[in-house]
């Protein structure tokens, strides 16, 4: 056996000096290293060994593989240096030292920047990833959340309605029954996505934005859970540890609801124009799931509770990289946009 891999040596070692071009070369990579390559092949004898030919066998043909792939390396550098040479000496037009054509590489959308790393951190929580649909069934925008028709509540989000009695979802929150319906108690969901409101635009106003919805139910989950998750996600998004802290906010389909309020980054909570001077950040608003809510998901609420939360992603990345106009977002400027370079 030692003496094949020796012979195997000697030819490979010749085949590769003598190659003249590059795809030869490659052919023969293929040939000795490649799946059913020569030495390949010689491996599959290994089993029939008994363990200290094996293990001899083993280390002389691992051995072997560095060696010919050191040498066919080396034999690729040198083929292609020669390549060079030979253009610049034929005489021929092309101009090595002229620069090439830059190519334009896109870069991710600072929200989808923003989505991507809140996704990571959910994910590494044990939360998985689900999606709705954008043009949405008036029933899951609105009375599976406990928003029942004439609720005053619905006027806050008025919304772009489709001829067939469908609507432009005007949050992600309908995603939380139909993660409910789908997959039962207990659940860790968030629900990243598109979201539209019939809105007069301005600098912090969009008829079309994104939202990331965040649910979680078990037995036993309670308002300290909520704090924790939001704690946890904040100052990972941030990179610091932040203080937090709720106040009463009403929604109809969480009870209690909050709003949570994030210590303003800018001034240590002193007060600035960007917290307007109350050193605090109105960032997303949350609360424990309705009993109702819950029972439209099909959930026992004597069982189950859970809470659930609604983060304004735009906002987040508006806050992030220092936008202050939300339309910029949505206007395919590229000189706005090509400023977030992570890919
Ligand atoms: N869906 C609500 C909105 O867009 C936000 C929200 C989500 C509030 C989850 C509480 C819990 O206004």
């Amino acid at each position: 056996m030692i003496e094949k891999i020796s012979k195997l040596r000697d030819t490979a070692i010749g085949r590769i000096k003598e190659a003249v071009s590059s795809t030869e070369v490659e052919e023969l990579r293929v040939k000795l290293l490649g799946k059913k390559g020569e030495l390949t092949e010689m491996l599959k004898d290994l089993k029939n060994m008994d363990i200290e030919e094996r293990k001899q066998f083993g280390q002389e043909a691992n051995a072997l593989k560095n060696e010919l792939t050191e040498i066919i390396e080396g034999k690729f550098k040198e083929l292609s240096a020669n390549d060079v040479k030979k253009s610049l000496s034929s005489g021929s037009n092309f101009d090595i030292s002229l620069p090439g054509t830059n190519f334009k590489l896109g870069s991710l959308h600072p929200v989808t920047i923003v989505q991507k790393e809140i996704e990571r951190i959910f994910t590494g929580m044990g939360f998985n990833i689900v999606d709705g649909p954008e043009a949405e069934e008036e029933f899951f925008n609105f009375e599976a959340l406990n928003i029942p028709k004439h609720h005053p509540a619905r006027d806050m989000q008025d919304t772009y309605w489709l001829e067939n009695g469908s609507l432009l979802r005007t949050h992600t929150s309908p995603c939380q029954v139909r993660a409910m319906q789908k997959y039962g108690a207990p659940l860790k969901v968030i629900a990243p996505g598109r979201c539209f409101r019939n809105e007069s635009t301005d600098a912090s106003h969009e008829n079309t934005f994104f939202q990331l919805e965040g649910m979680m139910i078990d037995k036993n989950v309670s308002i300290a859970n909520l704090i924790y998750v939001m704690k946890l996600l904040l100052s990972e998004v941030f990179q610091r540890d932040v203080k937090i802290r709720l106040r009463p906010g009403f929604f109809p389909f969480v009870e209690p609801g909050f709003e949570l309020d994030l210590n303003c980054m800018i001034c240590g909570g002193k007060g600035c124009p960007t917290c307007k001077h109350s050193g605090w950040i109105e960032l997303l608003p949350c609360g424990m799931v309705h009993p109702n809510v819950l029972r439209y998901g099909g959930i026992d609420p004597e069982e189950y509770t859970g809470f659930a939360f609604g983060l304004g992603l735009t906002r987040l990345a508006m806050m992030k990289y220092g936008i202050s106009d939300i339309r910029v977002l949505n206007s395919g400027d590229l000189r706005a946009m090509e400023q977030f370079s992570v890919r």
